[in-house]
Formats: C-alpha cells, sequence, structure tokens
C-alpha cells in the first residue's frame, strides 16, 4: 500500500517499445506509473501502452536525451530503464542528463564494447576468456596457425544477437572471417577470443547493497554448436543449470567483481558465463540491463517466483528494492527452444492447436507466417520461433520441450 501511494504519481520512461519490451509497460501501467515510451516506430507494440510517446530510435543517445530533456520541462521524469534492449548508453545518457539512477557513463561504454570489457575484466584480475584486439586478418591468421586444432571466436566488439559471432580454428579462411565478422558491427573494431567449450550459463542478477543476488541461472544449449559451426546459434536454455553450491557462490563473485571492474555497484547485470575445465565462472559478456529472450519476463518469474522487472522499476525510480523481492520464492524448472526449419519459402505451419496442448506451456511466438521466407541461420534473429515450458523438475521441462518442438512442423519450399 505505501509503496503504491510513493509509485503513483511517478513517471518512467522506457527505452524502445518492442515485444519483448512490453511487459515492462505492463508492470508499469499495472503499478499506476506513467509511463513515457520511445521507438523510432509509431507502431512499435509498447507505445499502445504508454501514456506519452517520443518518437526516436533508442540507438540514438544523442537525439534521445533531447527528447527526454524536453519532454521533462512541462513533464517531469523520475525514471529510465530498458529491457532486452541493448541500449545502455541511451538509458545512461538520459538518466545523467536528468539526475536520476544510473551506472556511470563509463561503465555504460564498457557494458558496449567488448574489448574495453574484456580489458578491464583482465586488468582487475576477474576470470574472463584469453582475448586479442584484432585489427587485419593477417592477425587472424597468425593466432589460428599458430595454435592448431585450437578454437579461437571472433566477434565485432559491438554486435548482438550473435551477429557476426563465428568460431574459427585453423581450417577456416581467415580473409574470410574477419571480413564476415567485420561486416556486422557498427564500429568496424574486432576482438579475437579462446573459445572455451565447457557449460554455458546465462544469469541475471541484481547487485543490492554489495550482495549479488542471482534468482535462478539457466544452462544454455548448444547442441546445435556443430551444426551451425562457424556461426555459434544458442538453442534456448534450461533452468535450474546442474550447478553446485559453490560454484553457484563463484558465479555470484565473478559477477559481483567484474561489475566493479566496470564501476557497476548496484542495480541489474545480465551475465553470459562459461565453467571452464577447472570448474572456475568465466565471464564472455555483462550487460548493464535487464535480459531478452523472455528470460527476465517469464522464465525467471516462471522458476523462482521473482520478477527482476518490478525491481528495475523500482531501483529506477528511486524506490526502495529489498533483499525478499530477489530471494527465490520457490525453485521450479523452465525451458526454452526453438525451431531451425531449412531455407526457403514457408508454405505451412501445423500443429499449433497440439502446441497449445502440451503441459506446461508457458508461452510460444513464431517470428514468420506461411508465405514468408527462413533464411539461412547465420544469427539469432533467423530462427523461426520459440517456445517456453514450466514444470516441477529439470527432466520434466526438457520431455515437454521436446513434446512441444515436436508438434509444430514447418514446411518449406527450398
Ligand atoms: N570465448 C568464448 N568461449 C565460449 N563461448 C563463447 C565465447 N565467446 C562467445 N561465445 C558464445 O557465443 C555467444 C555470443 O557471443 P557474444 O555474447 O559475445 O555476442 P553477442 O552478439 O553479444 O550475442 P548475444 O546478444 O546473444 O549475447 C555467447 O553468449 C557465448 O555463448
Ligand atoms: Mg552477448
Amino acid at each position: 500500500m505505501l509503496m503504491e501511494a510513493c509509485i503513483l504519481g511517478k513517471t518512467l520512461m522506457i527505452i524502445g517499445a518492442g515485444v519483448e519490451q512490453v511487459p515492462a509497460y505492463e508492470a508499469a501501467k499495472r503499478r499506476g506509473i506513467t509511463v513515457v515510451g520511445t521507438d523510432m516506430n509509431a507502431d512499435a507494440p509498447g507505445l499502445a501502452l504508454a501514456d506519452h510517446t517520443l518518437l526516436v530510435s533508442t540507438r540514438d543517445a544523442c537525439a534521445t536525451e533531447q527528447k527526454a530533456l524536453e519532454f521533462h520541462r512541462t513533464h517531469s521524469i523520475h525514471g529510465v530503464m530498458t529491457i532486452a534492449n541493448d541500449v545502455p548508453y541511451t538509458v545512461a545518457r538520459v538518466a545523467h542528463a536528468m539526475g536520476l539512477p544510473s551506472i556511470t557513463l563509463d561503465a555504460a561504454k564498457c557494458v558496449t564494447d567488448k574489448l574495453l570489457m574484456k580489458q578491464r575484466f583482465s586488468s582487475h584480475g576477474v576470470g574472463c576468456p584469453w582475448f586479442a584486439d584484432i585489427e587485419s586478418a593477417d592477425q587472424v591468421r597468425e593466432y589460428v596457425t599458430g595454435n592448431i586444432g585450437k578454437d579461437f571466436v571472433l566477434k565485432p566488439v559491438d554486435g548482438r544477437g550473435a551477429r557476426g559471432v563465428l568460431l574459427i580454428n585453423d581450417t577456416v579462411d581467415p580473409e574470410w572471417a574477419f571480413a564476415e565478422a567485420k561486416r556486422w558491427g557498427d564500429c568496424g573494431r574486432l576482438i579475437l577470443e579462446e573459445f572455451i567449450p565447457g557449460m554455458q550459463l546465462s544469469t541475471e542478477s541484481f547487485i543490492l547493497d554489495g550482495t549479488c543476488y542471482t534468482p535462478a541461472i539457466a544452462e544454455r544449449n548448444y547442441s546445435r554448436i556443430q551444426q551451425f559451426r562457424p556461426n555459434i546459434i544458442e538453442d534456448g536454455g534450461t533452468i535450474p543449470a546442474p550447478l553446485d553450491d559453490s560454484t553457484k557462490k563463484a558465479i555470484d563473485d565473478v559477477v559481483l567483481r567484474g561489475a566493479a571492474a566496470l564501476g557497476i555497484t548496484a542495480g541489474i547485470v545480465k551475465g553470459d558465463i562459461v565453467i571452464d575445465h577447472a570448474g572456475r565462472p568465466l565471464i564472455i559478456e555483462l550487460a548493464a540491463r535487464l535480459s531478452g529472450g523472455w528470460f527476465a519476463t517469464h522464465q525467471i518469474p516462471a522458476a523462482s517466483g521473482v520478477s527482476l522487472v518490478e525491481a528495475v522499476i523500482s531501483y529506477s525510480l528511486g524506490e526502495e528494492v529489498t533483499p525478499s523481492q530477489l530471494i527465490p520464492q520457490y525453485h521450479r524448472a523452465t525451458a526454452i527452444r526453438y525451431w531451425f526449419p531449412p531455407q526457403g519459402t514457408i508454405k505451412r505451419i501445423a500443429g499449433e492447436e497440439k502446441l497449445k496442448e502440451i503441459e506446461g506451456l508457458l508461452a510460444y511466438g513464431f517470428f514468420r507466417k506461411e508465405g514468408d521466407v527462413q533464411p539461412e541461420i547465420r544469427m539469432h534473429p533467423d530462427r523461426f520461433g520459440y517456445v517456453m515450458v514450466t514444470g516441477e523438475t529439470r527432466g520434466e521441462v526438457l520431455t515437454r520441450v521436446d513434446q512441444a518442438l515436436n508438434s509444430v512442423q514447418v514446411e518449406v519450399a527450398p
């Protein structure tokens, strides 16, 4: 009651209004918060839920800051946030212009530059894969031919959605890999990393008073890594990840230290973590925002009862966030998987009715419809659709998600 009285009368700006941002708009509206939505697309679904709309690209930090300041002159904004959108710099610029809760602008730069981030990790002794700054195809050739049989990852420093993330070794043409990775980044700079073949994890933590709270960890499913090589394509994830308590503690520790190395001491931190051969968690990447892929909005709440979306809304508005909001209320299981039809024109999508009957079905979505072209899979947006299930145990959700995948057939004409 008290919290609602505080929140009423407050205005929250949400950067981006696409389909994955909608749950944040819904949550804020449920709490009686006035919402200002931004997007360059006037038809973005979140904007239909917003009280006010600013039409501006989420990637244009400068223009967003200008528009926000203009709005702020007649209508105070009390908080700014995003979800599932890699625009921490835009969020930080708006927040700093208005003196709102935020990470520093330096931290926002680090989390959008994989090289800068890794340099900070290594200078602070935070575990991460070996890496090198890459400026030419010759450098790639030197590293891979000097380490025959060893796998590396070449990627743009400012990529997202696995665009241009390539798993390479001495059998891959370095000229091709260099040009391919380069074409997907905005700034053109590349990073080469040692490929760590261990268990891949998705974490989402909230740092509060020096403690890292991670309500649920997903084991990311890379069973298709050989199929799509040299592209690295994830096929969903499973909560709970099969981890012992000491590894979970080590993960909280590395996330906390990794965030601190970037100057982040409070708020949301999303981690891509890999466990190395010695059982140590290494950071592939940290993001200073709520995750995409329905992890923060669906999977974590279903598995633990914790809503990190609610926590971030409160935190962005300068409201108190308490440990009890971040500690799991229960331990259930979820799984998400994707469909990967062959390339071609989609003739028929069959089995949706059967899919709806799957026990524990949490949500599903198809990114394409009949008549659309299914592209070759080279990045995450190329996947056809997703399905998420819940259950009591890992075993149960793995069975259910397989049934769900098998219930749908996507017929494609090459
Ligand atoms: N050095 C590495 N060792 C093992 N796996 C890696 C490594 N680098 C990247 N990967 C895998 O490839 C994925 C995509 O890489 P990365 O996160 O750097 O790119 P991205 O474009 O930001 O992708 P996303 O938006 O999915 O996070 C990682 O989440 C991880 O699963
Ligand atoms: Mg990433």
